[in-house]
């Protein structure tokens, strides 16, 4: 090998030419960009030796956080504006379909069944009474039947039903009409912080952020032929609006919650979803990588 002088440029193309033979494609193009930024990060920041060991200290606190209910590196991802900036990517809404946003931590799969009117809430759960109506239809303007609503929120007082226990509360599956329409009682959604006594909280607080996400419900829409839809519908006014702790909001899904006068709120959102990618498509797009 020809003698060179050692020079940082000199390392970031060895490290390229090491995974050169990469014999998968994309994983060569991920770990291409993934060696450029993180060299250009280096490059940029400069981090003194203490510094740099206290970042992997940062990213090895967040790993020992990780538990079967408690994901710090989502939560770092989500906080970063980074998991909203992949559901971006990959799901643009778009001819008057819904907008989609992040999934959170806490959906749970088995969530109870419950018919159209029915209550998510069991008696007792903190908060105000609210119904919520609306629709579901494909990009055509059809009305969906059947389509599966998967719903949850927290309560009045920020804890969504994991953080208290195991039993399921404040979620629930149901269906829509023969009309594409659903209806359902719950709780006013309020606002309330991402999880933050860990390390992503810590990081919060030294960027001088909050860990609040503004009042929301979480939807997750299935039906045969559709895109499955995540998203929230959040509470207009709310002052954390424009600062949610995970980037989530959208103008199309700040929604009235009215007071009605029987003191019950109510609110109304018609959900437009998006057709299925074709698989051609799918192939096609895989290709092009
Ligand atoms: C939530 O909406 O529940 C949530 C989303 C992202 C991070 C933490 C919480
Ligand atoms: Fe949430």
């Amino acid at each position: 090998m020809a003698k060179r002088k050692f020079t940082d440029k000199v390392l970031t193309e060895r490290a390229l030419r090491s995974i050169a033979k990469t014999p998968d494609p994309r994983l060569k193009q991920v770990m291409t960009s993934f060696i450029k930024h993180m060299h250009g990060f280096v490059r940029d920041v400069k981090p003194t030796p203490d510094e740099w060991m206290a970042g992997i200290k940062f990213l090895t606190d967040t790993g020992h956080w990780c538990t079967g209910s408690r994901q710090e590196f989502i939560l770092l991802s989500d906080t970063q504006g980074v998991s909203m900036l992949v559901d971006y990517l990959n799901y643009r809404a778009g001819a008057g379909t819904t907008e989609s946003t992040v999934l959170g931590p806490f959906h749970r799969e088995g969530a109870p069944e419950y018919k159209l009117g029915d209550n998510i809430c069991k008696p007792g759960t903190p908060g105000e009474p609210c119904v919520v109506r609306g629709s579901v239809c494909d990009a055509t303007g059809r009305p969906i039947a059947n389509a599966k609503l998967d719903l949850w929120q927290g309560d009045a007082e920020g804890f969504y039903d994991s953080q208290r226990g195991e039993a399921m509360n404040l979620r629930g599956v149901m269906r829509t009409d023969a009309e594409g329409r659903f209806w359902f009682r719950c709780v006013k959604p309020t606002a309330y912080p991402v999880p933050h006594d860990g390390p992503v909280g810590k990081l919060l607080t030294a960027t001088g952020r909050h860990p609040m996400r503004p009042a929301h419900l979480h939807f997750l829409i299935t039906a045969p032929g559709c895109r499955p839809l995540v998203t929230h519908l959040f509470v207009k006014g709310d002052k954390y609006l424009g600062s949610d702790a995970v980037f989530g909001v959208k103008d199309s899904l700040v929604v009235d919650f009215r007071k009605g006068r029987d003191g019950v709120f109510e609110a109304k959102y018609d959900f437009v979803l998006m057709p299925e990618v074709p698989p051609k498509k799918k192939a096609r797009a895989k290709k092009k990588k």
